[in-house]
């Protein structure tokens, strides 16, 4: 990967029937970068992250991830090569809990490295012990070690939403997809939500891709934006940019701006 970029689309298209829902997108992901996804409802957004976990296969177009293609494999195997996500609509396993959540997460990637360790230990509740240490850790860093033994279910909704994340990272990405992690939320959530995003991208040293409507988040936390619109990339820029951007406002702050 000479380019600096974790992950590239050249000219991603998806069609459902008639609806072509990408069109041409081409992006560029740089290492270690927070990278955001605006635009309307509609625009797109999820369906792009679709497309690069392996949830949908594109119609056309390429995906390269390390400079290798991702095009043509499974969720699954996307998620071992080191991509992880959230969901717009929140799935935990809500009658699971919150520790359970983030051992099976744990436990979905192969290669991580305690496991490796403990396929020589003769002792399987040690390796349990391991897995859950593991697990409290992500609650910890998420700040929500406290509901370890609740059901999921059961917690307060932002609280959930901390719990996707934790499940997230506990696989040991390279690149975090998180889709609307603020929606929600109100003004004091979100400013503790920014931080913990922050502090994670750091600890973790991830790439992070962000889709998110609420504007104070993704200026925040942001070193460049992608704006997304009727499928295709409308602007690409700066923070700064973007903001003052009179097609941007047109297109799509302006339309926000009037509502919050
Ligand atoms: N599996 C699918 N089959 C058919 N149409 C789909 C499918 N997935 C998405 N679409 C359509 O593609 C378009 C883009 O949807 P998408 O969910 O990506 O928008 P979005 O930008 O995430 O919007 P929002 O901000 O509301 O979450 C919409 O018109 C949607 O109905
Ligand atoms: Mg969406």
């Amino acid at each position: 990967m000479n380019s600096g970029m974790i992950l590239e689309t050249k000219d991603l298209t998806i069609r459902f029937g008639g609806l072509t829902a990408i069109n041409k997108v081409s992006t560029q992901i740089p290492e270690g970068k927070i990278v955001s996804i605006i635009g309307p409802n509609g625009a797109g957004k999820t369906t792009l992250f679709n497309l690069i976990t392996g949830a949908l296969a594109p119609t056309e177009g390429e995906i390269l991830f390390e400079g290798r293609s991702l095009v043509g494999k499974t969720t699954e195997q996307i998620a071992r090569i080191g991509l992880s996500r959230t969901f717009q609509n929140i799935r935990v396993c809500t009658r699971m809990s919150v520790l359970d959540n983030v051992m099976i997460s744990i436990q979905r990637v192969p290669s991580y490295n305690i496991f490796a360790a403990l396929l020589r230990l003769p002792d399987v509740r040690r390796a349990d012990k391991l897995a859950r240490e593991q697990a409290m850790e992500y609650l910890r860093l998420l700040g929500i070690e406290r509901y370890a033994s609740a059901a999921a279910g059961s917690l307060p909704y932002g609280a959930q939403r901390r719990l996707e994340i934790a499940r997230a990272i506990a696989t040991k990405p390279k690149l975090l997809l998180l889709d609307e992690p603020a929606a929600g939320m109100n003004n004091e959530e979100c400013s503790e939500l920014v931080d913990l995003i922050r502090s994670i991208h750091k600890s973790q040293k991830l790439t992070i891709m962000l889709i998110e409507h609420h504007m104070d988040v993704v200026m925040n936390l942001s070193d460049e934006i992608y704006v997304i619109n009727l499928g295709s990339v409308l602007r690409h820029g700066l923070p700064e940019a973007i903001q003052s951007d009179p097609e941007v406002i047109r297109a799509y702050l302006g339309e926000r701006r009037r509502r919050d």
